[in-house]
């Protein structure tokens, strides 16, 4: 949180309608005849969705955020507040306001919302690993936990929310099943489950499976088709495969990543871009952010490029609020717009971005 009053206004949209693509070619010449205002002018026009994770704290309390995030996007995820760890701190103790936070502000702005997750190795609740650990949770009893965690989540939110990320990361980077306390006490079988319960407690909503480095590690691909192959031979519900998308410009773009949605995309699944941000190692310099704008052009025209791609979600909106800082050591800046809120040429990248 910035010390410093923050403007109570956002960058004037004029600023986001000049954008002055490097490449002319990928300037829009389509049916509106001009490059689009703003995301939701853009998803307007493409029919994909653009999303953000929302930092409920930031969500509350910071008017300039609220208006950017409720002017240019149409898809949200709770950044945290949808985490096990958030919703159920105590064994039986539900909070789950600020979840609900998100849900409200995005039904009054025509946003639609992604679940964040169900199952996931991290953020879990201490009272739950600690119980499993020392063993005052069996494995039957962990069954039955995470039963009534799908089923009481996904009831909560049934018809609010469009698509939930059931599992999250359940694949390690050498391709073999993430050891974790679900895999470890459940069996291999949790996977099946888990989307079975989902289903029976939302009809409609798409359940989706969804990592990182998905966009490019072959081992960790392969045994992700594998997973949804299984799945779909046994008749569980599976409507989506998630890219995360973290990418940085010290590493190559994923020059493969359309072909590998259309790997997923042709088992009949769809597609998303579900916590995308370009990180780069600081200091910020107008070539770093040339790159960088590159990295979230190319993104989104392979989602573009991929029929079945619904939702390009960016992992925070503004440098102001980024996990990237906290997390990887001496790098930032990853988001596509600045701390004061001011788009950055990424931004301005993707308005002047069109399907190939
Ligand atoms: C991150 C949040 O952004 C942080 O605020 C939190 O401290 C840790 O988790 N993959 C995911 C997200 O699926 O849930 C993670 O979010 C980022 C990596």
């Amino acid at each position: 949180m910035l010390a410093a009053p923050v403007p109570a206004l956002a960058a004037p949209a004029s600023n986001a309608a000049d954008p002055a693509p490097a490449d002319p070619a990928q300037t829009d010449r389509g049916s509106h005849g001009r490059t689009p205002r703003d995301l939701r002018e853009l998803a307007h026009k493409t029919g994909v969705r653009f999303g953000s994770a929302v930092d409920v704290a930031a969500l509350r309390a910071e008017r300039d955020y609220r208006t950017v995030l409720n002017r240019e996007f149409t898809h949200v995820t709770a950044e945290n507040a949808m985490k096990w760890e958030s919703v159920e701190p105590q064994r039986g103790v539900f909070t789950w306001a600020d979840a609900d936070a998100v849900v409200e502000n995005a039904r009054r702005n025509g946003q639609k919302v992604r679940g964040h997750t169900l199952v996931w190795h991290n953020q879990l609740p201490a009272w739950l690993t600690t119980g499993v650990e020392n063993g005052t949770i069996s494995d039957t009893e962990l069954r039955k936990i995470l039963r009534d965690h799908v089923t009481t989540q996904v009831s909560r939110y049934r018809g609010k929310i469009r698509a939930w990320d059931v599992v999250n990361e359940v694949v390690d980077d050498d391709g073999a099943m993430r050891q974790t306390i679900w895999l470890t006490h459940l069996g291999p079988g949790y996977i099946a489950d888990v989307f079975r319960w989902a289903r029976k407690a939302d009809p409609h909503v798409k359940l989706y499976i969804n990592d990182y480095n998905l966009e490019w590690n072959t081992a960790k691909i392969d045994t992700t088709l594998a997973i949804v192959k299984d799945l779909q031979a046994k008749r569980v519900p599976i409507d989506g495969i998630g890219f995360q998308g973290h990418l940085g410009i010290q590493y190559d773009y994923p020059g493969d990543w359309a072909n590998v949605m259309r790997r997923f995309t042709d088992l009949g699944l769809e597609a998303a871009v579900t916590e995308m941000d370009v990180r780069m190692i600081l200091p910020v310099t107008p070539e770093k952010l040339a790159t960088q704008a590159d990295y979230y052009g190319r993104a989104l025209s392979d989602c573009l490029s991929v029929p079945a791609c619904r939702e390009f979600t960016v992992w925070g909106f503004t440098d102001r609020h980024s996990w990237v800082p906290g997390w990887f050591d001496g790098e930032g800046a990853a988001c596509l717009f600045d701390e004061s809120l001011a788009p950055k040429p990424a931004y301005r990248r993707l308005l002047a971005t069109s399907r190939p």
